[in-house]
């Protein structure tokens, strides 16, 4: 018995390593490919669709394209755009831009999600963009270090919040960390924020996500018309970061970690 469920919650056997693994490399792999290209002057639906066909190359399809009528193969948040920003080929990166780029891979039925803080020009990027992106990858680092069996999914809420909010930062509330393996979108919600020891307790073979969205002012958040783009309501930078891990003995196990020591700005 391979597979089964505690608390709603999928637990996956050790048979779910290597696939996992593969397709979790893959989409870190697609932001490593994609890195040279982010400079100013691109288009994110040049990069979109660049990415797009690396993927396929791969022999792996784009999740988020379909996915509930989402239009592109990747999602591209720039600035004060919280999270699924959609590509646009009219839209050109410029020096003062910091963005998200978010990918999420399907190889052989098991998904890799993982997304990462690009500068279109790391000596234009402005002080406060670089200080709100050293917060978000802290803060992803920071729910990550949570992650063994016996803490609960309060306790990385916590960790996450805590930091975030000790910066003078605030964590993003509508959107949230997920379940994740042989479907996109898995049972638990992942919550950024929390207190610790609430919420349910970790197990071996769990596999989900953690992706903080931190935002300079306030957490409020709303969808553009396009009925996609999430932006901060008081239009301050928000910045991502998101792994795809498994619950592990003695901890946790990063599918998605740079073969290329891509972590974090600068990539070079
Ligand atoms: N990759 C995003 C996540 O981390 C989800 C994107 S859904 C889409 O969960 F439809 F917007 F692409
Ligand atoms: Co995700
Ligand atoms: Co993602």
């Amino acid at each position: 018995m391979s597979e089964h469920f505690e608390d709603k919650i999928k637990i996956y056997g050790q048979d779910a390593i290597e696939p996992m693994e593969k397709a979790g490399k893959l989409a870190a792999r697609v932001l490593d490919f994609i890195t040279p290209y982010v400079k100013v002057g691109v288009s994110t639906g040049e990069l979109d669709k660049m990415m797009h066909e690396y993927i396929i190359d791969n022999g792996a399809t784009p999740a988020p394209l379909n996915y509930r009528g989402y239009p592109k193969a990747t999602c591209i948040s720039i600035n004060h755009v919280i999270c699924h920003g959609i590509p646009d080929f009219n839209r050109f990166l410029k020096a003062t831009d910091m963005l998200n780029i978010d990918v999420t891979v399907v190889l052989d039925g098991w998904y890799g999600d993982t997304s990462r803080m690009f500068y279109a020009d790391e000596k234009k990027a402005p002080v406060k963009a670089k200080k709100l992106t050293e917060i978000t990858y802290e803060c992803l680092y920071r729910g990550i270090d949570m992650v063994k069996s016996g803490n609960t999914f309060g306790d990385i809420g916590y960790a996450i919040q805590n930091y975030a909010e000790s910066q003078g930062c605030s964590v993003v509330r509508d959107f949230v960390g997920h379940g994740i393996g042989r479907n996109f979108h898995e049972a638990p919600n992942v919550f950024h924020y929390g207190k610790k020891g609430q919420g349910k307790e970790l197990k071996e073979g769990m596999i989900f996500t953690i992706e903080p969205m931190i935002n300079l002012g306030g957490y409020e958040a709303k969808i553009l018309d396009d009925g996609w783009t999430a932006v901060t309501r008081d239009k301050s930078l928000s910045a991502q970061a998101e792994h795809t891990l498994m619950v592990v003995k003695d901890g946790c196990k990063i599918f998605t970690e740079s073969e290329k020591g891509f972590t974090k700005p600068p990539y070079n």
